[in-house]
This record gives structure tokens, sequence and C-alpha cells, in this order.
């Protein structure tokens, strides 16, 4: 028996974290490594468009998934080295990322705890390398494991060969080559911890921390990350839609001259990033609907889905979205998510 089973025209509602209605031409759960090769080597399946899905906390569906989508049903963590100062591990794609978190800050290891709570898989973390209160997932991953479509086999990418950016990676920008298998990560047990994002020391000391552990870290991150995000339990979202757009100096410097609490931060000698959800409040939207897609009351940078919005409907208000902040001030956003069915 193959190590995966197939399921025709699966209803996807409760499979993202928008929780839209779409349909999958055919849905794969692939149970191992093989089994996936096996799929992708089969005759009635080689040709056909893929999708791999995680967690489907970053992903907008638009439209129904043509061809296969692909679940990865990977478990494990691996010690492959700890020599008491920094440890390497070898994680499988279907384990969640806020697991593999919690895992590592109760051994000591220190990197994770500033993403702790983000949504998703550990396959999918190398995607848009995924990031938040100041780390990065690319500055812990020393080998990406995937299958190459293109000759069906597994190779190892070193990081140097992910071509990692800010939420951006060879993963996602050659999405129909690449199915993550597993990822490596380096941790040690002595980095120093990040605790400047806005509002880390303020939360710490609130739980009455002063001398922050990994794990103290990752309560106050959570904490934080509640306060600020609607949950999509209770609400469907993706987190972020829009990513922090980079701009020249040219467009940022007479931007602060007419708005000077805009906020700006520094990114290369002549760039700067600006914060998305700041030009988003500004335009007016947060908390704002039309019909059952709206902008957050919580986060201007996160849509929500009021309760049966379709992909299409939350796409077109991020048009709108980002349609303002363009004739505003004259910057473009570009969404985070993977939109299937639908061009942006
Ligand atoms: P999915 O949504 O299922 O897939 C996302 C993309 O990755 C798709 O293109 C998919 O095809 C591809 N993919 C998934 N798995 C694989 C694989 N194994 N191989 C190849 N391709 C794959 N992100 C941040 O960076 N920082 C945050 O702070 C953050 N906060 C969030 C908060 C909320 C409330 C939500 C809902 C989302 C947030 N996100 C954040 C976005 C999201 O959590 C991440 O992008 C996460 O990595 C997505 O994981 P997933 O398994 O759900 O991927
Ligand atoms: N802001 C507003 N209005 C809002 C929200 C934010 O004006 O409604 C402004 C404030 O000035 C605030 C600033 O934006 O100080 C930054 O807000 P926040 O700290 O929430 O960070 P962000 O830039 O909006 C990014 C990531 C998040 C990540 C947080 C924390 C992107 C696209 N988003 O958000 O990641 O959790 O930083 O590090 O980079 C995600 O990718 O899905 C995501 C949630």
């Amino acid at each position: 028996m193959s190590d995966y089973t197939l399921r025709p025209n699966a209803p996807l509602a409760a499979l993202s974290t928008f929780r839209v209605t779409a349909r999958a031409q055919l849905l794969a759960d692939v149970r191992s490594v093989d089994g996936l090769a096996d799929l992708f080597a089969h005759p009635d399946y080689a040709r056909l468009p893929a999708l791999v899905l995680g967690e489907g906390s970053n992903l907008l569906l638009a439209g129904d998934v043509p061809g296969l989508l692909v679940s990865l049903s990977l478990p494990g963590i691996d010690v492959l080295k700890d020599d008491g100062n920094s440890a390497l591990i070898r994680v499988a794609a279907g384990e969640r990322w806020d697991d593999l978190v919690r895992w590592s800050v109760a051994r000591g290891l220190h990197g994770f705890e500033n993403m702790a709570l983000i949504p998703g898989s550990v396959g999918a973390s190398p995607i848009q390398n995924i990031g938040a209160y100041g780390a990065e997932v690319a500055e812990f991953i020393r080998t990406v494991e995937a299958l190459d479509r293109q000759t069906l086999d597994i190779v190892r990418l070193p990081n140097s060969a992910c071509c990692f950016g800010y939420r951006d990676s060879i993963f996602k920008q050659q999405p129909e080559r690449w199915v993550i298998v597993a990822v490596e990560f380096e941790l040690d047990r002595q980095r120093p911890l990040r605790l400047d994002y806005a509002g880390v020391r303020e939360t710490l000391s609130s739980m009455g921390v002063d001398a922050p552990r990994p794990l103290h870290v990752a309560e106050a991150v959570s904490r934080l990350r509640a306060a600020k995000l609607p949950n999509p339990i209770l609400i469907g979202n993706a987190g972020s839609f829009f990513k922090n757009p980079t701009v020249d100096r040219s467009i940022w410097e007479p931007l602060t001259h007419s708005f000077p609490s805009m906020p700006v931060f520094a990114h290369a000698s002549d760039s700067a990033k600006l914060s998305a959800g700041w030009l988003i409040e500004q335009c007016g939207w947060k908390g704002r609907r039309d019909g059952d897609a709206g902008v957050s009351d919580m986060h201007a940078l996160v849509l929500v889905n009021h309760g049966n919005a379709s992909g299409l409907q939350i796409l077109e208000l991020a048009r709108r979205v980002a349609a303002s902040v363009k004739e505003r001030f004259g910057v473009e956003i570009e969404p985070e998510p993977r939109i299937v069915g639908a061009t942006w």
C-alpha cells in the first residue's frame, strides 16, 4: 500500500485559517517521504499542478485548487548533536512550529523564543522566512531538505542556497519546484536574549521576571501577540495580510516631513521599512468591513473573515486597501499570504 491517500473534490473550509469555502481537485495526505516521491512519480499525477498545504495560516483561497493539494503528515524531532552548548536538530515538515518552540525553550535552547505562537508547520517556516519580535527563522536554519519536483530527488540545501530575505526565500520564489520535508536547525544555549522589540521588557517585568530565560521570553511574546492579533480560532485571518514595504529615501524622506509621526525603520543605507499597519490605519481602514470581509479592529494589517466572506471578497477588499495606501502615500504594499485561484 502506498504511503498516501487521495480524496477527490475535497472541501477546504476547515483547512485554512481564513476559513473560506473552496475545494481541491485532489487532496493528497502523504505519510512518508517515499510516499511523496511515489505520488509525484505516478504517471496520473506527475504533470498535475501541485500546491503544498501546511496548516493553511498563510493562504488565501480565492478559488478552487486545481490538481494536487499535498498535505504532509511527517512528524519527528531528532537531536543530531548536542554538546551542552549548542544542538543540531532535524525537524520533519509536519511538526507544528509552536510545539517546536515549546520543545526548544524547555531544553534551555535559545533562539526560537521571539517566534513563539506563530501558527503553522515547521515545513512552511522557511517559505517566507517567518519572523517576529526581532528574530527570523533563517538565522537558525542550517539546511533545508526538500523534494525537487524537477528531478524527484531529495536535496539538502544549505542556508546560503535558500536566498532568505524579509518574508522571502527560494521556496517562495519557485513554489512549484520545492516540497520541504525537513529542516535542520542549530540552536545554542549562550546566545544573548533579544528583548528590544517594543513591549517585551515591559511584559517581562509585569510578569515579575528580572532574569529572563528563553521560556519567559516565549511567554512574554505570546502575551503580546494575544493582545495584538486576532485569534484565528475566533475570527478567520492569516496574520499580516501585507508585508511592510521597503522604500527608497526619495519616498520616505518627504513622507516624514508631511507625516512626522510615521514610523520609519532603517533598512539598508538608503532604504527604509515603513509600517504597513500604520499606513492602512491612517487611511481609515482599521475595523471597517465590507460584508463579511473586514480589516481587524485589533491590528490594521490583518484582514478578517467575519463569517461567510469568500476568498475573492477578501482579495477585493485587500486591493481597495492597497489602492488607498498608494493614493494617499504613494507607497505600494504587497500581500504576504500565498493567493490561490487569482492573481494580485
Ligand atoms: P500554509 O499557510 O499552509 O502555506 C503557506 C505557503 O507555504 C503556501 O505557499 C504553501 O504551499 C507553502 N508550504 C507550506 N508547507 C510547505 C512545504 N512543506 N513545502 C513547500 N511549501 C510549503 N508569519 C510570520 O512570519 N510571523 C508572524 O508573526 C506571523 N503571525 C501570524 C499570526 C496569525 C494569527 C496567523 C494566522 C498567521 C501568522 N503568520 C506569521 C503567517 C503564518 O503563520 C506563517 O506564514 C506560517 O509559516 C504558515 O505555515 P502553514 O503551515 O500554515 O503554511
Ligand atoms: N501599527 C498601527 N496600527 C495598527 C497596527 C500597527 O499604526 O493597527 C503600527 C504601530 O506604529 C506599531 C507598528 O505598526 O508600532 C508595528 O506594529 P507591530 O509591532 O504589530 O508589527 P508589524 O510590523 O505590524 C510585523 C510582522 C508580524 C510580526 C510583528 C512582530 C510583517 C508583515 N508583520 O508586524 O508578522 O508578528 O511584526 O514582530 O512583517 C505575519 O507576518 O503574519 C505577522 C503577524
